[in-house]
């Protein structure tokens, strides 16, 4: 999917098996990072239920995903400001039940994305924990997938069995890997290779890295003052992956494949790239 700027935006579910694993953090970290290397990015809270990406971001409004999905308003008039410009749409804490949306509410949130999709680059859908009708329903919405997988012992178990569902319910989307909560860097790559030979040889699906992010204690200060970590603590080394996790969602970082984003206005010094490759 191209993303060259004036084209339309390149949408990517972010999703996991259980609910813990780091999700909104990645969504709004990634969005932010992405939004900084100039590319016009949104995060749309698809986690109906208990969504909490404007809280993590210190935002609140009047409007949310609820007056979208009624057909009231559209995704620009309940879009929230984040850092570096970021687009916020936020859902509404309780919503919506797991079971998912209904036929009118999958037509209006498509119609809306649909909409929105020539004003930016980057459009995440962070959704809700597990594999529930909602989460295919924003997973049929996008174009690719990016899989957080925890470092946790029942974290790959957990990855594969995601991995499985998506390819039982959509066999070719492209599903990126985030390793999370990762001590070792030699650890996320093993877990990676773990979990791609399985799907490759049991489900005959390939994956695509995007890295890992370190396990760090000052993820939980960022969260404290609702602010994402790459713009309250850059330094911080959760900040550093979330940058070369971006740079690699934009196709500027090596190893993945794409070609370079025309519209990108700058990219991270090499120095970056070896950690949390
Ligand atoms: N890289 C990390 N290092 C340390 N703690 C993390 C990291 N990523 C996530 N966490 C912790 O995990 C919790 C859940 O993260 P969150 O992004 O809300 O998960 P999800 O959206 O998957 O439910 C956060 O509140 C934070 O305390
Ligand atoms: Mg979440």
């Amino acid at each position: 999917m191209n993303t060259i700027q004036g084209t339309s935006a390149t949408v990517i579910a972010v999703t996991s098996g259980k609910g813990g694993v780091g999700k909104t953090n990645v969504a709004i970290n990634v969005g932010v990072a992405l939004a900084r290397l100039g590319y016009r990015t949104g995060v749309l809270d698809a986690d109906l239920s208990l969504g909490n990406v404007d809280v993590l971001l210190g935002l609140s409004g009047e409007y949310h995903l609820g007056h979208v999905l009624a057909g009231q308003r559209s995704l620009r008039e309940v879009a929230l400001t984040g850092p570096q410009g970021l687009q916020v749409y936020p859902a509404s804490s309780g919503m919506q039940a797991l079971s998912g949306l209904t036929a009118a509410q999958e037509r209006a949130l498509a119609a809306a994305i649909r909409d929105i999709r020539p004003s930016l680059d980057f459009l995440l859908l962070d959704t809700a924990p597990g594999i529930s009708e909602g989460v295919f329903q924003a997973i049929a919405l996008a174009d690719q997938v990016m899989l957080v997988a925890s470092m946790e012992p029942a974290g790959l178990v957990d990855a594969y069995a995601t991995v499985k569902v998506l390819t039982a319910r959509s066999a070719t989307k492209e599903i990126g890997v985030v390793v999370n909560g990762v001590v070792d860097a030699n650890d996320a790559q093993l877990a990676y290779k773990q979990l791609d030979t399985a799907s490759d040889r049991f489900l005959k699906r390939s994956l695509r890295y995007l890295g890992y992010v370190s396990r760090d204690p000052l993820v939980q200060d960022a969260i404290l003052v609702q602010r994402p970590i790459v713009d309250h603590n850059p330094q911080a080394p959760a900040s550093r992956c979330f940058r070369v996790l971006a740079s690699r969602v934009a196709g500027l970082a090596p190893g993945n494949g794409q070609g370079s984003h025309i519209g990108a206005r700058r990219q991270f010094g090499s120095g970056e790239m070896p950690q949390c490759a």
